[in-house]
């Protein structure tokens, strides 16, 4: 079927002029953002054997963070290498953050189809976006700030991990943020947040426009901030971004420090192998730099943050993983560690569509909404619900975009950001021709299934293999099902009957057999569209010896001088977004290198 000849027919109002306007919004703040988009340290050029106290491999969310806090140190030089360049006009500008995916500052992974779940994506596998630039996937991310609930990091302690209680972790949530916003301020959220953090923060000036009547209604919470004191309920987001520019880590952390005598910052620098002396002690890095490679030395420690996908990837092509499958790939081992790679876990999301009878408003005015773009221009909102409604841990989040009749976004994420298959985005489009459309991501919070991520060869340039093991464990899916069901009887509010709101049946064909709104077909549509998040965790996961990779110092377990500090490095994912998390774990972690190396850190250092 041609997908896009029958969008264009179904989208009929489709016309040049908000492309045009769209464009000349672009070009407006351009203008004004001028002299932001420069202003980064300076390029440094690698030569062959030079070393550095502190190498950094990876510029992500985490590796500008440590690159900040760690160059705070003047006995030591700090270099940081990333594969990608400074981020583009389109990363700086927030409402352009579509246009990042599938480009050059995507590393562009795609899962292995394990002909189970995600059958109804053309491809049968998920693009897995990952930010390659300074700033990494915070340059490429969606921009929500989100903590994620208390009992997160209880549980990390609980699992071994001394001292990420979070008592012990909020000061460093605190400490990185510079929070905009007076009516949070001036709540009693307010000993929760910070302002004087490099991390901008705020909330989007559509506020007024979202309505949480339906959610009052379902007995949910209308909630200020979900950061603060408690998380269960309905919110407006908070979004990375500050003076109309998106609060990358490259943008908040490098920016401000780029005249730092001891911080080196070396772009375009692919990292493929950490070297050891016999001692097993992280010695130095083989790096490509220009298409040449170069071994620079490291006199104190390496640091890898190269997110939950390539620091697994590096750690195995370094000798450090499963026995068997280094073997397998002809790679000499320098310590065994069985759970390299293992634990992946991500926040399977499960796109449902619901539609209401609206005045007709059209998609100009879409696009309206659309051209604003100093900030995430789509309305929405955040949930975080249980089935039990007094339980103060949530089952599952909610993410909630409600569009005008005649809208083709949803249509496009259907199509360009999922990838699924035509016969569900032209359900969508031919809905959306005379609905309003609401776009509603279910999110299994706490998946018991986890994934993998193994090399596909010793080649350092070839993507690993990335396994998500969606639903491996039955009783995931049983539970994504139910919780479907449980936000689906927002629509049993009065607030919704009157516009006589319904899920649209997607037209799954893996689903035909299954009456329509039953557990069973929403069990079947969960397998088959199930998409991601983009909240790959826990592929070196801290915990005690044998069970993690590292230990609650972020140190590499069986050789030295290694550490891992990202995403990865989560022994369990959190209920909520996972950048700030990662920010949170960067800080944290930088206190305990300066502690380890007798220079006292402190929260409010
Ligand atoms: C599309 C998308 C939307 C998201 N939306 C949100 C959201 O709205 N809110 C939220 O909280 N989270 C969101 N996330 C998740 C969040 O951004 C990530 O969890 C977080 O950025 C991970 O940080 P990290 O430091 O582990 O890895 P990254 O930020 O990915 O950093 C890794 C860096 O290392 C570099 N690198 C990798 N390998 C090498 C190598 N061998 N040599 C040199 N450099 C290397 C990469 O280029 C990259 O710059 C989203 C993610 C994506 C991709
Ligand atoms: C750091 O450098 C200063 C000045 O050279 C020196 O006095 C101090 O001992 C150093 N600190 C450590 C812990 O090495
Ligand atoms: C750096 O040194 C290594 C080891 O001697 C060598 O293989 C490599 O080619 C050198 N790189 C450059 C750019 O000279
Ligand atoms: C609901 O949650 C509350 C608080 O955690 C708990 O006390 C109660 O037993 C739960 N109810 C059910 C039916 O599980």
């Amino acid at each position: 079927m041609d997908f896009i000849g029958n969008f264009i027919a179904s989208v009929k109002v489709m016309s040049i002029k908000p492309f045009t306007e769209l464009l000349q919004a672009v070009f407006a703040v351009l203008a004004t953002l001028n002299l932001k988009m420069g202003g980064y340290p300076e390029q440094n050029v690698l030569k062959n054997f030079s070393s550095y106290d502190i190498i950094i491999v990876g510029a992500g969310s985490s590796g500008c963070v440590l690159a900040n806090r760690l160059s705070e140190i003047s006995n030591w030089t700090v270099l940081l290498l990333e594969a990608g360049e400074d981020p583009s006009v389109e990363s700086t500008i927030p409402g352009l953050f579509p246009f990042v995916d599938y480009s050059y500052e995507d590393w562009n992974y795609r899962t292995v189809n394990d002909d189970y779940s995600c059958q109804a994506h053309t491809e049968k596998n998920i693009h897995l976006t990952r930010g390659k630039m300074v700033g990494g996937s915070s340059g490429s991310n969606y921009m929500y700030y989100v903590r994620g609930n208390r009992h997160d990091y209880d549980s990390w302690e609980g699992m071994g991990n001394k001292g990420w209680n979070y008592e012990s972790v909020l000061p460093y949530f605190i400490k990185s943020e510079r929070l905009g916003d007076d009516t949070i301020l001036k709540s009693p959220s307010r000993s929760f947040h910070g302002t004087k953090g490099y991390l901008g923060v705020t909330k989007p000036s559509w506020g007024d426009k979202v309505d949480f009547t339906e959610f009052e209604q379902n007995e949910r919470k209308h909630l200020l901030d979900f950061n603060g004191p408690e998380q269960m309920g309905y919110a407006l987001p908070t979004f990375t971004v500050a003076d109309n520019v998106r609060q990358s880590t490259g943008y908040a952390f490098l920016r401000p420090i780029k005249k730092r005598k001891n911080l080196f910052l070396s772009r375009k620098s692919f990292v493929r192998k950490v070297l050891f002396n016999d001692a097993k002690e992280a010695k130095a890095i083989e790096v490509m730099q220009n298409g040449k490679i170069l071994i620079i030395k490291a006199r104190q420690e390496i640091i890898i943050s190269a997110g939950a996908i390539n620091s697994p990837q590096l750690l195995m092509l370094s000798g450090i993983g499963p026995k068997e499958h280094l073997t397998e790939m002809s790679i000499p081992v320098i310590s065994e560690s069985p759970n390299v790679g293992k634990n992946l876990q991500d926040h399977a999301t499960v796109p449902l569509i619901i539609t209401e009878d609206k005045s007709k408003v059209t998609f100009l005015q879409d696009v309206q909404t659309f051209t604003k773009i100093n900030e995430m221009p789509a309305p929405c909102l955040i949930g975080f619900a249980a089935v039990n409604k007094t339980q103060i841990i949530p089952d599952y989040q909610i993410l909630y975009y409600r569009f005008p009749v005649g809208t083709i976004i949803p249509v496009w994420i259907c199509n360009f950001v999922y990838g699924l298959a035509d016969s569900i985005c032209i359900s969508i489009a031919k809905a959306a021709q005379s609905k309003g459309v609401i776009l509603a991501l279910v999110v299994l919070l706490y998946p018991k299934s986890t994934g993998k991520v193994i090399l596909k060869s010793k080649n350092p340039g070839e993507p690993p293999l990335i396994y998500t093991g969606y639903y491996s464990q039955d009783v995931d899916l049983e539970k994504h099902a139910k919780y479907i069901e449980d936000f689906l009887t927002l629509l049993d509010t009065k607030h919704m009957r009157k516009t006589h709101a319904q899920p649209l049946n997607l037209n799954v064909r893996q689903c035909k057999h299954h009456k329509f709104n039953t557990r069973k077909y929403w069990k079947c549509l969960a397998l088959n569209v199930v998409t991601t998040l983009w909240h790959s965790v826990g592929t070196c996961a801290m915990g005690p010896e044998g069970v993690g990779v590292i230990d609650y110092k972020l140190r590499v377990h069986g050789v030295k001088k290694l550490r891992v500090i990202d995403a990865s490095s989560m022994p369990k994912i959190v209920g909520g977004n996972t950048n700030a998390p990662t920010i949170m774990i960067a800080d944290k972690g930088a206190d305990i290198i300066k502690t380890d190396h007798g220079f006292i850190g402190h929260p409010n250092n």
